[in-house]
């Protein structure tokens, strides 16, 4: 029997073989990567779908191949080739069943979920990963990485259409969303192969499929007619978020938008009124805005952002409506209607007022929930949290259930894609028989608008809520000379300090590179630098991170550049 290339990441033909896992006489077991493809798209196996032994290998490690090329001449098991149906890897069209042992199972391929399989494969342990959809989870494939993409974009063209403000002129730019989305694609085609090239290098079994809890100790994992039992020593579940059910009337109609099919549309819009002021709507608010699309958004609390500092949130409102974004706070939307023109009419309740806007698009932005959905958990011995919200787990990510763990989203406490990677270190180090736990009071949080918003640890209220006895320094973007070559000056930094301790407790900012900014100032927090070590400390210049320098400053004989 012969193994061809009958398939390749994206529109590719072509790829070059990396690397040949495979020799003549090996014995091949289903899922083990043939070889690793090196392609425009990035890396990724070849993955032999059933039992069989390698007769003779037709190609070489460097040799450039394409799709239908004979790789190799194998021997398949009799039980195999008693069944001629072949699918495209010479595979069975008809369902198997197999038996696999393994000391870890993972469930979902996400940032928790894959973080966790490389560390745990690292550090000696027989990992399987189970994933019914593409490696990365949402974070690569329709949340952080795409949006990011989808907003660097719209930066471009703003600041091409502002082209005056560096000196420049420029004559036409066109905004084809068509291509905008092609080329955020592109990206997150290169980072899903990546991560399927490091799991295979890995040695980390991937199996495709939904898995669902048969016990506490088995779970079983279907795909299309295949089907897995797998047994392990320790499980560890990462099946992420999923987006918000809300009881809208209206949010059938088709213009109505979420935050995945919002990265897939290719038309250009004119308008959107987005529904959530939250980390979601205001990322896309900017996102669209920068577009040149009017752009509204209704939030139903009193402020945008309501997780940020109440100036970072003030602020950004600020600059919204300086750049045309049209911020509706205390606004409790309670329907959506299609006018007869087949506009959109979001209604909305503000001061006691019916209002409503109308537009092309809406988007709904209103919160994500943890995806239990089908892994059968009633099955285990494994308890949800108290309002039935996301699976209950220890300081240890440990569930109910002893030898079964639950990182990230799916237990419904921090959303962000670095604490569940964090969080799979954490749990496999636990299981390693190291006592390990995540300090989730030092957790940083980027927020994507334009200018970014960024902080670590206590904010001003925060800390005054906890009964802190505080001291606040404040620098503005303005009064630093890199901000202003980049003409981003709007926006500041601000740093809470505990005066019973003298330590510093926290720091927000809103301004350019603030994505950048957060991690010097977790490092400075999380390892108690003091205020004189961080003041004796040179900081480059022109860079946007002097105003880190400042803002330590004003904690004592006050800032060198502003004298507010
Ligand atoms: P969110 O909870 O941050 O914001 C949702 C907003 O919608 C809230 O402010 C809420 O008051 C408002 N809302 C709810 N119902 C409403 C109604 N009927 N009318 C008007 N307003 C209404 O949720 P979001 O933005 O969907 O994000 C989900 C999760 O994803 C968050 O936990 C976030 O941290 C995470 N995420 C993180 C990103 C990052 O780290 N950069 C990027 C995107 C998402």
């Amino acid at each position: 029997m012969i193994i061809k290339l009958e398939q390749l990441t994206g529109h590719e033909k072509k790829a070059k073989i990396g690397k040949l896992n495979v020799a003549e006489g090996d014995q091949v077991q289903v899922g083990q990567a043939l070889l690793q493809m090196e392609s425009k798209k990035g890396n990724s196996p070849l993955l032999s779908k059933f039992k069989c032994t390698i007769d003779k290998v037709l190609v070489e490690e460097g040799h450039e191949i394409e799709i239908g090329q004979s790789l190799f001449e194998v021997t398949a098991e009799e039980s195999v080739q008693a069944k001629p149906k072949l699918d495209y890897f010479g595979g069975l069209l008809s369902g198997k069943k197999e038996e696999v042992k393994t000391e870890l199972l993972i469930i979902g391929a996400g940032p928790g979920g894959y973080v966790a399989a490389l560390y745990a494969a690292k550090k000696g342990i027989q990992t399987v990963l189970v994933e019914k959809d593409s490696m990365g989870g949402t974070c690569l494939n329709v949340g952080c990485i795409p949006t990011k993409a989808l907003i660097k974009s719209s930066e471009v063209f703003h600041q091409l259409m502002n082209a005056d403000d560096f000196g420049l002129a420029v004559k036409e730019v066109e905004l084809d969303m068509a291509k905008v989305i092609d080329k955020k694609d592109e990206i997150k085609g290169t980072l899903v192969s990546g991560i399927e090239y490091l799991l295979s290098k890995n040695k980390i079994r991937v199996i495709k499929g939904t898995a669902s809890f048969l016990n506490d100790n088995q779970v079983l994992v279907k795909n299309g007619k295949d089907e897995y039992t797998i047994e392990s020593k320790h499980a560890l579940i990462a099946t992420g978020s999923k987006i918000s059910d809300i009881h809208l009337p209206g949010i059938d109609h088709d213009f109505v938008m979420n935050s995945t099919s919002a990265l897939e549309y290719k038309e250009n819009i004119s308008s959107v009124t987005i529904i959530g002021g939250g980390v979601i709507g205001m990322e896309f608010a900017f996102l669209y805005s920068n577009f040149g699309i009017q752009v509204n958004v209704l939030e139903f609390c009193d402020r945008l952002l309501t997780m940020v500092d109440k100036d970072v949130s003030e602020e950004i409102a600020n600059i919204a409506v300086e750049r045309g974004i049209g911020v509706y706070t205390g606004a409790k939307v309670t329907r959506i209607e299609k006018d007869q023109t087949g506009k959109a009419i979001v209604i909305f309740e503000q001061d006691g007022t019916e209002k409503f806007i109308s537009s092309e698009k809406v988007l709904v932005a209103i919160g994500r929930t943890p995806n239990i959905e089908g892994l059968d958990i009633e099955k285990t011995g494994i308890e949800l949290n108290d309002n039935g919200k996301g699976i209950a787990v220890d300081e240890h990510l440990r569930t109910s259930v002893d030898h079964i763990y639950a990182i990230g989203d799916v237990t419904n406490r921090i959303q962000l894609a670095h604490v569940a990677s964090h969080e799979g270190i954490a749990a496999v180090d636990h299981i390693l028989g190291i006592d390990a736990h995540v300090d989730y009071g030092m957790v940083p949080n980027v927020i994507f608008t334009s200018p970014e918003i960024a902080a670590i640890g206590l904010n001003e209220d925060q800390a005054k809520l906890v009964g802190k006895n505080i001291q606040v320094s404040k620098f503005p973007f303005q009064a630093n000379g890199k901000a202003l070559t980049m003409r981003e000056a709007r926006g500041f930094i601000k740093l809470v300090k505990d005066l019973d301790s003298g330590k510093m407790i926290g720091a927000s900012i809103i301004g350019p590179e603030a994505s950048a900014l957060i991690s010097t100032l977790t490092l400075m927090i999380n390892s108690n630098i003091s205020e004189s070590e961080i003041a004796h400390t040179i900081f480059a210049h022109p860079t946007t991170g002097e105003v880190i320098h400042e803002a330590v400053l004003g904690l004592s004989i006050g800032a060198l550049h502003c004298d507010e």
